[in-house]
């Protein structure tokens, strides 16, 4: 009897150590996520958005073939990015609690779940924003800049709605 018993704890105590485990590698999926769709806005998004205005500006001299190639970086974004959105990565969520850095958790606003349509549709309007300003770019500065400011405005309109305002540095 006694055996018996000791078997049964040994049981439980081993379920109770597979599921653990088992939640916290879905919890690293959950980290992944957002680590991998904030890099893609910080490190392939931006610095081609920054080399558009710059160009724009003429803080760098204009230049066709660069212009593209940045517009179309930022084009090949969105259909990865909407794939990086599992429930649990919102601002607050289950991500955020194994995150220790506060600058490194999910700005993404719960509403993006209440209508994940919706917040594709305006990722699609960016790919196609993108993919315009990249054809736009050798028809000179003058079309470029029209296009470019049609699709930064599809940056700002989709933060507005689903992007947590980040903490302030300090
Ligand atoms: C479909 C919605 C959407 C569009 C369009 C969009 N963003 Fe974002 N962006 C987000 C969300 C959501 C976050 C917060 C993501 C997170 O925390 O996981 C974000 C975060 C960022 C960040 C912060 C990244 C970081 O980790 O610090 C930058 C920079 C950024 N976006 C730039 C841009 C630029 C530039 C454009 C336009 C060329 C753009 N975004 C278009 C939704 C969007």
């Amino acid at each position: 009897m006694q055996k018996l018993m000791m078997l049964m704890v040994c049981a439980c105590v081993s379920v109770a150590i597979c599921s653990a485990a088992a939640v916290s590698a879905e919890d690293e999926d959950l980290v992944a996520a957002v680590k991998e769709r904030r890099d893609l806005m910080k490190k392939t998004v931006q610095p081609a958005a920054t080399l558009g205005g710059d160009m724009i500006k003429g803080k760098k001299p204009y230049d066709a073939t660069e212009a593209a190639k940045a517009m179309n970086a930022i084009s090949g974004v969105p259909d990865k990015y909407v794939t990086l959105f599992p429930k649990g990565t919102e601002h607050g969520g289950v991500a955020d609690s194994q995150i220790a850095e506060e600058d490194d958790r999910s700005q993404a606003k719960p509403e993006i779940w209440e209508d994940f349509a919706d917040f594709k549709k305006i990722a699609m309007k960016l790919k196609d924003a993108s993919a315009k300003a990249a054809g736009a770019a050798e028809q000179g500065k003058g079309t470029f800049t029209a296009a470019f400011n049609d699709m930064t405005k599809v940056c700002k309109e989709c933060h507005e709605s689903y992007r947590e305002t980040p903490p302030k540095k300090k």
